[in-house]
């Protein structure tokens, strides 16, 4: 992996970016000494290096029990519960995955929404297919999954009897607490435990995230052994010249300070919409607080370049951009000659479409430099597990570092209970006073 931030030095001259390495540094030490605020959340700092092998091998087995009797795998969860993982799958399944005959189950997702009608499709779907259901709630509390699971386990139990699901249903939670936790037993699912100084959005490289992956026939080997790469490359670089978790969450932080208060996170690869997705819950629920921090945006280009562009181009001034780039395509497709070239495209034919998809983000980038947005560029060499591992880790130590350079706590989401609060009280929940 690599990380450019030239073309954000118009906007941050380089020496006013190392002027903020001490504190950068000091972000740096609070989070793997785990002396910052919400130190009892940094359990994913060393999680890479502490999942073992049996750990490995149960998950990898029970993934494999599930794909063995299901066409398709429905994930109930929601914000952290099922946003790694789809990040994971989506980029690394064939684009058009449901519509090919697979050896491997579907992964689909449930109770991240609570659209009737979303759930009565997937029904529906699930009729005619063998499914398994993985439900994954850290609290075991949160609505959304909670109902779309009572639905999901009933349709699953009356289609195959109570026995039968038992053998198709597995519950991801806490290891002791919530009603998830005393549902799971009760009904003698197989279980993993959340370790309880994990949040939910560093948790893909627990069960949470390793599960669905697996069930989904990637390496989730080669996801940690990227995971561990990153980690081992940024513990071993305790300085700011050297790490490039601190001089992102730097140049984010002095961004910020000039008043560019949206990132706008964007790639040329449309595979990585979930795990833009991914980052947006990352980095918002960990620094939107105390009314502070970046908003965290998205855009998949090229498409948007015919949306967004015009804003990111022209619009108000409040816009930095991380170009997520991949630097080569796996299969390629050539253009064809055309006798009449009547599209005028003949000049294009020695040139790949990889290649013509970077000289697209090349004059993008130089147009956005020049519409004064400046970019962050963070490149892989190719979309594979092990340097999606890379990425996870480097973007959740950087969300850290970022945090802590904010003056925020990086790992607690308090603005979330207000919704919950005028929700439960608008549907009578036993408890909440209208
Ligand atoms: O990152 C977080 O902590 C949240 O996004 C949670 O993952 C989300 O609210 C779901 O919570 P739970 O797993 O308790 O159902």
């Amino acid at each position: 992996m690599k990380i450019s931030l030239q073309d954000a030095f118009f906007a941050v001259p380089e020496a006013e970016l190392k002027a903020q390495a001490p504190a950068a540094e000091a972000a740096y030490q609070e989070t793997v000494n785990k002396t910052g605020r919400g130190n009892d959340f940094l359990g994913w700092v060393n999680l890479p290096q502490e999942v073992s092998e049996p750990d490995v091998l149960e998950i990898e087995s029970v993934a494999a029990r599930l794909a063995a009797k299901s066409q398709v795998v429905v994930v109930i969860g929601i914000g952290g519960s099922y946003l790694g993982a789809r990040a994971v799958i989506e980029a690394l399944q064939h684009s058009f995955s449901p519509m090919l005959p697979n050896e491997k189950p579907q992964i689909v997702y449930a109770g991240n929404n609570m659209s009737e009608d979303y759930l009565h499709d997937l029904l529906d779907v699930l009729a005619a297919k063998d499914y398994s259901l993985v439900v994954i709630s850290k609290s075991g509390t949160t609505t959304e999954p909670a109902i779309a699971f009572r639905i999901l386990k009933q349709h699953c139990e009356q289609k195959y009897g109570v026995e039968e699901a038992r053998q198709r249903i597995v519950a991801i939670t806490d290891k002791a607490r919530g009603a998830l936790k005393t549902l799971a037993d009760q009904s003698g699912y197989p279980t993993f435990v959340i370790p309880d100084d994990v949040g939910g959005r560093y948790s893909v490289l627990t069960p949470v995230g390793l599960l669905p992956i697996a069930a989904a026939g990637f390496s989730i080997r080669k996801l940690l052994d990227g995971a561990r790469a990153m980690r081992q490359q940024l513990m071993e670089a305790k300085s700011f010249d050297t790490n490039p978790a601190m001089q992102y969450a730097a140049l984010r932080n002095v961004l910020y300070n000039k008043n560019l208060k949206v990132e706008l996170m964007t790639s040329f690869e449309p595979r990585f919409f979930y795990l833009i997705e991914w980052f947006k819950q990352l980095f918002g629920e960990s620094e939107g607080k105390e009314l502070k921090g970046i908003f965290p945006a998205g855009a998949i280009f090229s498409t948007d370049l015919h949306s967004l562009g015009q804003y990111i181009q022209d619009g108000s001034r409040q816009l930095f951009e991380t170009v997520l780039t991949v630097e080569n395509a796996h299969h390629t497709v050539p253009i064809p000659f055309d006798e009449q070239n009547t599209d005028g495209l003949n000049y294009l034919q020695h040139r790949s479409i990889n290649e013509i998809n970077h000289i697209a983000q090349q004059g993008t980038c130089q147009a956005h430099v020049d519409g004064k947005v400046p970019n962050i560029r963070i490149t892989i060499p190719e979309i594979n597990e092990f340097y999606l591992g890379e990425l996870i880790y480097f973007f959740e130590m950087s969300c850290a570092v970022s945090g802590y350079m904010l003056g925020v706590n990086p790992f607690d989401q308090p603005g979330v209970e207000a919704y919950k609060r005028n929700m439960f009280t608008l549907l009578g929940k036993p408890g909440y006073n209208k």
